[in-house]
């Protein structure tokens, strides 16, 4: 068989520019070289598209960020010709303009075929508020929370501060709807935390989901299929810090330690893998996705999110677990790449 490009696209304009090109260097080094041919596509943290040519330069260079580099989408006329000469489409972005249907949405106009979840799916699991309106609606245990419009604020945060007392309560936690990797996330543990956590949140969207606090580890199980998806072990991540937050997550001083398979019992383990195959179905995803939870020490199940484009490098939980449960990373990607073509031919009947 002949062997198909594959569009690689990654970087762009969210806070997770820089994993994103961590996990583009991992999946195109990976890629079967009989059955694939990787041929990247950098955006820059303007947006700007680059050409495969100056994205093998940069990724050559060493580059963990691209600035100031590529061109307006319209005006990419080279990079859009390659990107058109492609079979198929991994995109990488993380975040916002890359994970939310966005770009989804551009390669469905495009007519090609891309890996994961489709527009809707994407959509949905970007907005942490529309996400778990949906899980509630299904049925499916969320932990309390309330929506909070920067607009609100514009008269000072009591009124705000004062329903968040008598609905949520401390600790909570304040979030943008829009985000990942944490960043803006912030435990409330009080009121003198108020006015930093809606100020941290407010930088990255003018929409603010706050929760209730679960108590609990944090488990999580990577799906993978379109109309019958399946599920891999539970993995669990336990933070050296009072939550998972950005530098737990990618500093080098971390101590957070994944456990996988996740220290819970049987009976836990099977309630959390089936309900992730029902909140992947729920929330319409296709391909791929990572299913967080928290799960308390009485046993309860709490949905945390979706994530629609998890951290992809060769370490990261979402290819460790399918490691973990028998598909290694490379199968892994073939197996994605399959998973889009699939669901294009059944779209086009
Ligand atoms: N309701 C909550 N209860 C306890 N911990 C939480 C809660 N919400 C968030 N956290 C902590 O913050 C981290 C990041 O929040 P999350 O909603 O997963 O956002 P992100 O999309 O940035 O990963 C979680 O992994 C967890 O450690
Ligand atoms: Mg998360």
């Amino acid at each position: 068989m002949a062997r198909q490009r594959v569009a690689v696209i990654f970087g762009g304009r969210s806070g997770e520019h820089e994993v994103s090109i961590l996990s583009a260097r991992s999946v195109m080094a990976a890629l079967d070289p009989d059955r694939w041919e990787p041929v990247p596509f950098g955006i820059s943290r303007e947006g700007g598209w680059m050409t495969p040519v100056e994205t093998r330069r940069a990724m050559a260079a060493g580059a963990n960020c691209f600035a100031a580099q590529g061109k307006p989408l319209l005006a990419a006329g080279e990079a859009l010709g390659e990107l058109g000469s492609c079979a198929v489409a991994f995109p990488l972005v993380h975040g916002p303009f890359g994970e939310d249907g966005t770009l989804q949405g551009f390669l469905e106009l495009a007519g090609l075929p891309y890996t994961g979840c489709g527009v809707a799916a994407s959509a949905i699991g970007m907005d942490k508020a529309l996400m778990k309106a949906l899980f509630r609606e299904a049925g499916i245990r969320v932990t309390r929370y309330a929506v909070v419009r920067a607009w609100e604020l514009a008269d000072g945060l009591e009124p705000a501060t004062r329903y968040l007392e008598e609905t949520l309560g401390y600790p909570c936690f304040m979030k943008p709807a829009n985000g990942g990797s944490s960043v803006g996330v912030t435990r409330v543990a009080s009121r003198e935390d108020i006015a930093g956590a809606f100020a941290a949140a407010i930088a990255y969207d003018d929409k603010v989901v706050i929760e209730q606090a679960v108590k609990g580890q944090e488990v999580e199980c990577s799906v993978l299929g379109n109309e019958h998806p399946e599920v891999s072990v539970a993995g669990e991540i336990a933070p050296d810090r009072e939550f998972y937050d950005y530098d737990s997550k990618y500093s080098s001083e971390s101590r957070t330690a994944l456990h996988i398979p996740a220290r819970i019992t049987a009976q836990t383990s099977d309630s959390v893998r089936e309900l992730a195959l029902r909140m992947y179905q729920v929330m319409g995803c296709e391909g791929y996705a990572r299913v967080d939870f928290f799960v308390t020490a009485e046993g309860d199940v709490v949905a945390n999110e979706i994530n629609t484009i998890p951290g992809f490098t060769n370490i990261s939980m979402y290819p460790k677990l399918w490691e973990a449960s028998g598909v290694s990373y490379k199968q892994l990607l073939t197996r994605i790449i399959a998973l889009a073509f699939d669901r294009h031919t059944r779209k086009e009947r």
